[in-house]
C-alpha cells in the first residue's frame, strides 16, 4: 500500500463534489517567500510554500521517507529541506538530494505529494483532487472602479452554516441590530427568486433597512442580489440607496457594496471564512473603518451561528422548518444534498 492510499484513506473527505473543487487555504499575504506554511484542509494536512518564481506550492505535509512534517523543516537554495534526514525537495516536488548518498541520484518515487494551487483575488486556492471548474469569478475584482479590503480570517464551527447565514437578509435586524438592520421594526422580506445557474444559485434583489449598512456610516435602504458560486464560496452585490432624501445627493445611483465569501473547512465542525469586499463609492472609506465593520459583523454572526444545533447543516429539509423567506437557504441545502456532499452535513 502507498502513502497515497494511506493518506487518502486517513483523509476524512471523500466527497468528490468537494475535493475535486477549490478552496481557499490562505490570503496570498500570509506567505512570504523562504517560509513553510502548515493549513488543514478537510483534515488533510497541507504544506504552502513560495519559490524564487513567486510560484505557490501546495502539498501534502508530509515526507515519503518516514512521514515527517515538511512544514517542521525549512527552505534552503528554492528547495525545501525535511527536518528529519534532510532530503531536498525542488519545486516540482521532487527530490534532489539525499544526504545520506549525495552523490546518488535520488530514487524517482522520492517525490512530495503535489496538489492544483492558483493564487488569485489574493487568496491561495488548493484543490486535494482534480478540479472539474475554475476558481469561481470575483466580478469586481479587475474592475479598477471599485476598492478591494480583504477582511478576517473569522472562525465558524460550521462552514455551510457560516455560508447560509451569509446570504440570510433576515436575521440582519436581530444579529446585527443598528448596524445591518433595527430591531424594533424589522424588514418583512418580500417573496424574491433562487435560480440554479450554471454560475451556482442566484437571487433576485432582497431590499433591506441597514442604519450603518456601509463603511459610510448613513442609513441605506440596500438591495442585495446574492450568488452561491460553490457550496463554500459565496457572494453577495448589494445597490446602495441613500435613506434621507435631505443627504442622498451623498450617494450615487451606481453605489455597490460587495462581498466575495470563501471558506476553508478544516474539519466537519472548524472553519475558516476569508473574505474580500469591494466597494466604488466616494469618499472611500478607509481600510480600517471596513475592517472594523466587518469584524463587528462576523463577531455577531458567529456568536449565534456557532451556537446552531446540529452543528453539521440538516440538508434534509424535514429536519428544520423552513420560510419563504428562507429560499435561498432551503434551495443551499436541497443542492448540497443533490451534489452528494456528505462532509459536514447531517
Ligand atoms: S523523513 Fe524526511 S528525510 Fe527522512
Ligand atoms: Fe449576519
Amino acid at each position: 500500500m502507498s502513502v497515497k492510499t494511506i493518506l487518502s484513506e486517513l483523509e476524512g473527505c471523500t466527497d468528490s463534489a468537494l475535493l475535486n473543487d477549490w478552496h481557499v487555504v490562505a490570503y496570498s499575504t500570509d506567505l512570504e517567500q523562504g517560509k513553510l506554511l502548515p493549513v488543514t484542509l478537510m483534515e488533510r494536512d497541507l504544506v504552502l510554500w513560495r519559490s524564487a518564481s513567486g510560484e505557490v506550492h501546495a502539498w501534502d505535509d508530509l515526507c515519503i521517507h518516514r512521514g515527517a512534517r515538511l512544514s517542521k523543516g525549512c527552505i534552503e537554495r528554492d528547495t525545501v529541506v525535511c527536518p528529519y534526514h534532510g532530503w531536498r525537495y525542488n519545486d516540482q516536488g521532487s527530490c534532489v538530494l539525499i544526504p545520506a548518498a549525495p552523490n546518488e541520484p535520488p530514487m524517482k518515487k522520492a517525490r512530495a505529494i503535489t496538489h492544483p494551487v492558483k493564487e488569485r483575488y489574493g487568496f491561495i486556492w488548493v484543490s486535494t483532487g482534480t478540479p472539474e471548474k475554475d476558481i469561481p469569478v470575483f466580478p469586481e475584482w479587475d474592475d479598477a472602479s471599485y476598492q478591494k479590503v480583504h477582511c478576517g480570517p473569522y472562525t465558524f464551527r460550521s462552514g455551510y452554516r457560516a455560508v447560509e447565514n451569509f446570504m440570510d437578509p433576515s436575521h440582519f435586524p436581530f444579529v446585527h441590530a443598528g448596524v445591518n438592520g433595527i430591531y424594533d421594526n424589522p424588514d418583512p422580506i418580500a417573496p424574491y427568486d433562487v435560480e440554479l445557474t450554471e454560475e451556482g444559485l442566484v437571487t433576485s434583489e432582497v431590499r433591506v433597512t441597514q442604519p450603518y449598512g456601509d463603511p459610510r456610516q448613513i442609513p441605506v435602504i440596500a438591495y442585495y442580489a446574492y450568488t452561491c458560486f460553490r457550496p463554500l464560496v459565496a457572494y453577495f452585490k448589494k445597490r446602495l440607496v441613500i435613506q434621507n432624501p435631505e443627504d442622498q445627493h451623498l450617494g450615487n445611483e451606481d453605489d455597490r457594496f460587495c462581498t466575495f465569501l470563501t471558506t476553508q473547512m478544516v474539519d466537519q465542525q472548524t472553519s475558516i471564512v476569508r473574505i474580500c469586499c469591494a466597494m466604488n463609492f466616494n469618499p472611500q472609506p478607509t481600510v480600517e473603518d471596513v475592517r472594523r465593520r466587518q469584524d463587528i459583523v462576523y463577531a455577531q454572526d458567529a456568536g449565534i451561528v456557532d451556537t446552531q444545533r446540529p452543528e453539521r447543516i440538516p440538508v434534509d429539509l424535514r429536519l428544520e422548518l423552513h420560510h419563504r423567506s428562507d429560499l435561498l437557504g432551503q434551495k443551499y441545502r436541497k443542492w448540497l444534498q443533490t451534489m452528494g456532499i456528505t462532509y459536514g452535513v447531517f
